[in-house]
């Protein structure tokens, strides 16, 4: 049985005072729910929200240079994600791909360095409105595992999770299907990793995409939705407080 995660997103969002009230809220869930409670931070903020929330609590960053320390002016690192006391790094978040224009190849070196630097990577994926329309889902989802698999080897996913998000779901209100998604992560762990079977079984694969206390229950029902990635509802703790609740059930 895998143990659901649900991790918060923060995104670009809080100040000070909220992240400390946010950390804080989130760490006693951390605590206190059988499921595995996280959240990402803006990079500035992780300290804080480490220092302030129990230690059960994972604390991520949303995403790490390709490269080692170095000339890189404005990046942070993997290594200081690591040195910081971060447990996992979101790479390839679908706002990353769309307005820094990170490819997959890109997301994969990215996934390589945080792995090498001893933090889990979160490797995110999802097709846009326009390729699901056009039926290219699976060939996108395949491209952007394949990319990782050929950097680093599928067995490389033995120490990471898969975030299914489509695209036109994140911030939208627009959730897929407790079916849609389920049908996406079945293909994922039953078609994408299929050379690995030990490790598909254990692979989390957490889906994301406007989940919210009201549909989250229905989504993680699924057999094979290991929990979620939360956006706009992590900002809301009695929110985000009902979405683990529904995770750890
Ligand atoms: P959302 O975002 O829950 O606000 O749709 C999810 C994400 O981008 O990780």
């Amino acid at each position: 049985m895998r143990r659901k995660w649900v991790i918060g997103n923060w995104k670009m969002n809080g100040s000070t005072r909220d992240v400390l009230d946010w950390a804080l809220r989130a760490g006693q869930l951390a605590a206190s729910e059988a499921c595995t409670v996280g959240v990402a931070p803006a990079a500035i903020h992780v300290t804080m929200a480490l220092g302030a929330a129990d230690k059960s609590l994972l604390v991520g960053a949303q995403d790490c240079a390709a490269v080692t320390n170095g000339a890189r002016t404005g990046e942070i690192s993997a290594e200081m994600l690591v040195e910081a006391g971060c447990h996992f790094v979101l790479v390839g978040h679908s706002e990353r791909r769309q307005y820094w224009h990170e490819t997959d190849a890109l997301v994969a070196r990215k996934f390589k360095r945080a792995q090498e630097a001893g933090v889990t990577p979160v490797l995110c994926i999802g097709e846009t409105r326009d390729e699901r329309e056009r039926g290219v889902t699976e060939d996108v989802l395949r491209r952007q595992v394949a990319a990782v698999i050929e950097l680093c080897g599928i067995e490389a996913f033995a120490a990471a999770a898969i975030a299914y998000e489509p695209v036109w779901a994140i911030g939208t209100g627009l959730t897929a299907t407790p079916e849609q998604a389920q049908a996406v992560h079945a293909f994922i762990r039953g078609e994408l990793f299929k050379d690995a079977a030990m490790l598909a079984g254990s692979l989390r694969i957490l889906y994301g995409g406007s989940v919210k206390g009201n549909n989250a229950a229905e989504l993680f029902a699924q057999a094979d939705i290991d929990g979620g990635l939360i956006g706009g509802a992590s900002l809301v703790p009695d929110e985000f407080a009902t979405i683990c609740r529904a995770a750890a059930r």
